[in-house]
């Protein structure tokens, strides 16, 4: 039996229709063994306040978060892989603020204030290759890549400067999953303590051992709240990604929330190979159909034939396991049915989105990309499990989109699906700027949104507020 907690019966917590039962029913007719900590519930009641819209325009809310989140938490800058070799480094930027990360040694990363310690000109504009040290583009002033001044122009001229005073401002560095996170709050507590629990649900599914296959990043005209939150429940794909109801039972998805001490996370598992409440003609063969359709990255027309051996979800899933086998050299055989197909999204305050599973192993990072309310990044990698004997092909580079350009030119038909996710960000915006809906604010579902409830909370009390 699955754990449930106590509460569980007090609201309903998802739908099921005689074509796609809830995923914990599903989990339960799998064809192996399922770690037990995915099927574990965690969705407490949390509430039904509203979400005042101020939270994602005010430029003084921005300010706080600011002062209060981005200068004070663990954050993922990038991939261990996007930098791999020595003087390999990578410009973060969150908010305004400019961060350095460099691989100072085979197996040592440093971050620094991306700032020159002379008149404060931004030390390195772009993410770069093989660097021996970094010199700043206005009087040379000039750092070892391990952070130590190495040189400055007219030093007769500065007798107040002791270089070994000038080393650039270091950061909090660590890794996980290789994911090289910063921490500009150099009291701040462990990156371990900032992860807590995760690490457990992660514990099957490690994340080193995978690489970029691709990078991409786009600014968004929203606020990195509005962007984050398209993306944390299922509710939107009645309207926004109808094209995939056929096979998605996003009404039958699973939410979960956990609070570990300084961790707060959540997560939704998204069944997949069975279709939606809302699907037009719902058929359990039509979904496995679409689903490898999807799979084969074919479109779903005549010319698609399902092999007759895959008939079901444990089929499909078996094949999923060849396939991936013969395509990344690594053994698949005791993954589950929902390991291999289902959608695994984690969540950790305050934006990093590591995916479980081979359904779909994505990472989504949300982030604001200036000092203002009204503008964010959204990076997605593609990350794919390296051979179990071998070495991974080499990361590909971070490809950057601009407001207007898609994500289907460079990824691929999935990017059609984050177009559309896309499209009503900047509207959201907009919207919120003339709420003129309930003056306490936007309302929020009592399961299908509990992620946003319960994220909001966090942020709340980072911020000192009620
Ligand atoms: S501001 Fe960088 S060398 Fe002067
Ligand atoms: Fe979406």
């Amino acid at each position: 039996m699955y754990k449930v907690h106590e509460e569980f019966n007090s609201f309903q917590r998802g739908e099921s229709t005689p074509l796609a039962p809830t995923w914990r029913e599903l989990a339960a007719k799998d064809s192996k063994p399922i770690p037990k900590i995915l099927v574990e519930d965690s969705s407490p009641y949390q509430g039904n306040e509203k979400i005042p819209t101020e939270r994602y325009i005010s430029q003084d809310f921005h300010r706080q978060e600011v002062e209060k989140v981005w200068k004070r938490t663990w954050q993922v800058a990038c991939r261990e892989e996007e930098i791999p070799n020595v003087g390999d480094h990578f410009v973060y930027e969150v908010a305004g603020l400019s961060f350095l990360v460099v691989r100072s040694a085979e197996k040592q990363f440093k971050a620094y204030w991306n700032v020159c310690l002379h008149r404060g000109r931004r030390l390195v504009d772009k993410s770069g290759c093989d660097a021996k040290s970094f010199r700043c583009g206005y009087h040379a002033w000039t750092w070892n890549i391990d952070g130590k001044l190495s040189y400055y122009p007219g030093e007769w001229d500065f007798p107040d400067v002791e270089p070994e005073k000038y080393n650039l401002r270091e950061v909090l560095i660590d890794t996980w999953g290789g994911f090289i996170f910063i921490n500009p709050d150099i009291k701040a507590g462990p990156l371990a303590n900032h992860l807590g629990s995760l690490t457990k649900h992660f514990e099957n599914w490690p994340l080193d051992k995978r690489f970029t296959l691709w990078h991409v990043q786009k600014t968004i005209n929203a606020n990195w709240k509005v962007a984050l939150e398209a993306f944390i429940e299922g509710y939107h794909v009645v309207a926004t990604h109808p094209q995939i109801h056929s096979s998605v039972a996003e009404q039958a998805a699973q939410y979960d929330v956990y609070d570990d001490g300084d961790a707060h996370f959540s997560r939704s598992v998204t069944p997949t190979g069975v279709p939606s409440k809302h699907a037009k003609n719902p058929s359990a063969l039509g979904a496995i159909a679409d689903v490898w359709a999807v799979l084969n990255a074919l479109r779903a027309d005549e010319a698609v034939t399902l092999p007759p051996e895959i008939v079901d979800r444990a089929s499909i899933a078996e094949w999923r396991r060849k396939v991936m086998k013969d395509m990344t050299k690594a053994d698949y055989s005791k993954l589950s049915d929902a390991e291999m197909l289902d959608s695994f999204q984690y969540y950790l305050f305050p934006n990093f989105f590591p995916w479980y599973g081979e359904g779909l192993p994505l990472t989504y990072l949300f982030r604001p990309n200036a000092d203002s309310p009204d503008t964010c990044f959204f990076d997605i990698w593609m990350l794919v499990r390296s051979p179990d004997n071998g070495t991974p092909p080499p990361a590909a580079k971070l490809v950057t989109l601009g407001p207007d350009q898609h994500f289907e030119p460079v990824i691929g038909a999935m990017g059609n699906v984050f177009d559309q996710d896309d499209e009503n960000m900047p509207f959201v915006q907009i919207g919120m700027k003339t709420w003129p809906g309930d003056p306490e604010g936007m309302t929020i579902s009592r399961y299908q949104e509990s992620r946003i409830r319960h994220y909001h909370h966090v942020l709340m009390k980072k911020l000192n507020q009620p």
